[in-house]
């Protein structure tokens, strides 16, 4: 039988889980954007740019945004890399993948658009100065293999950045389940007719490693030091894995 895991709350086999998250991303890619600002209040573009204007990314810097989805870290770090840099779009989901490209190019923005799996990258060892993952880790079904294959593409003296949901300030935590498990798949089936989706989004939050766990995670995967940041109380994350 083939290795278990989970789907949101649900026991699924390995093998089931990457089509399952694709269904979830080709469902909502149109309403995305949209979504994001409606479910987070707008605090998902502070999140962003907080790990935009923390990552020390440097004109000429090459950078690899996985799971990039709609582009919003890649169109800040095209910003900053200037003409001189490399920065590659990169998601496993084409329908994601397709309105981030879109998005940019009418933005007057051109880059390399990859569709790629961050458990597989199809890049050389030692290549990029800055590896980003904004809100993808959570989807990923092998999350160790997954962060072996960043640390691989990072340069000596390279980071990762991972920006995700993590556990709450623990007061908290009534009102954000509250929140989390009546609200969003109401708003994900009036805005995106998918309650579903939204359903798995609160689901996936709560089975993703917490501050430490996920810390640990990146040392085991080969990274020198990891520190971490929460940002609002602890939704969310930002852990920065240094390769020596
Ligand atoms: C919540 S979205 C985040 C998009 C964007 N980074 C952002 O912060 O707005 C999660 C993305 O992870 C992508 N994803 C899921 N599994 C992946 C994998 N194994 N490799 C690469 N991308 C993956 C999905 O297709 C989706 O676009």
């Amino acid at each position: 039988m083939d290795k278990q895991t989970h789907f949101g709350f649900k026991t699924v086999d390995e093998s089931e889980k990457a089509g399952k998250v694709a269904e979830v991303f080709h469902s909502v890619a149109k309403k995305y954007d949209v979504m994001n600002d409606l479910m987070s209040g707008g605090l998902h573009r502070v999140w962003k740019h907080f790990t935009l204007n923390t990552a020390g990314v440097k004109p000429g810097d090459k950078v690899l945004d996985i799971a990039g989805g709609t582009g919003d870290l890649s169109r800040g770090w095209v910003q900053r890399v200037g003409k001189t840099g490399e920065v590659w779009l990169t998601d496993i989901n084409s329908s994601m993948l397709t309105v981030g490209r879109d998005r940019l190019l009418d933005e007057g923005i051109m880059l390399p658009v990859a569709l790629a799996d961050g458990e597989k990258l199809p890049f050389p060892d030692n290549y990029f100065n800055l590896v980003s993952v904004a809100f993808g880790l959570r989807n990923m079904t092998h999350k160790d293999a997954a962060l072996k294959e960043m640390h691989r593409v990072l340069k000596p003296g390279g980071k990762l950045l991972v920006l995700e949901f993590s556990k709450v300030w623990k007061p908290l935590s009534p009102f954000y389940d509250l929140y989390s498990f009546k609200a969003l798949p109401i708003m994900g089936k009036l805005v995106a007719n998918d309650a579903e989706s939204y359903q798995y989004l609160a689901e996936s939050i709560r089975m993703h490693p917490d501050q430490e766990t996920l810390k640990q995670m990146m040392l085991e995967a080969g990274f020198g030091k990891v520190d971490y940041h929460n940002l609002s109380a602890g939704v969310v994350a930002l852990h920065k894995g240094y390769k020596f």
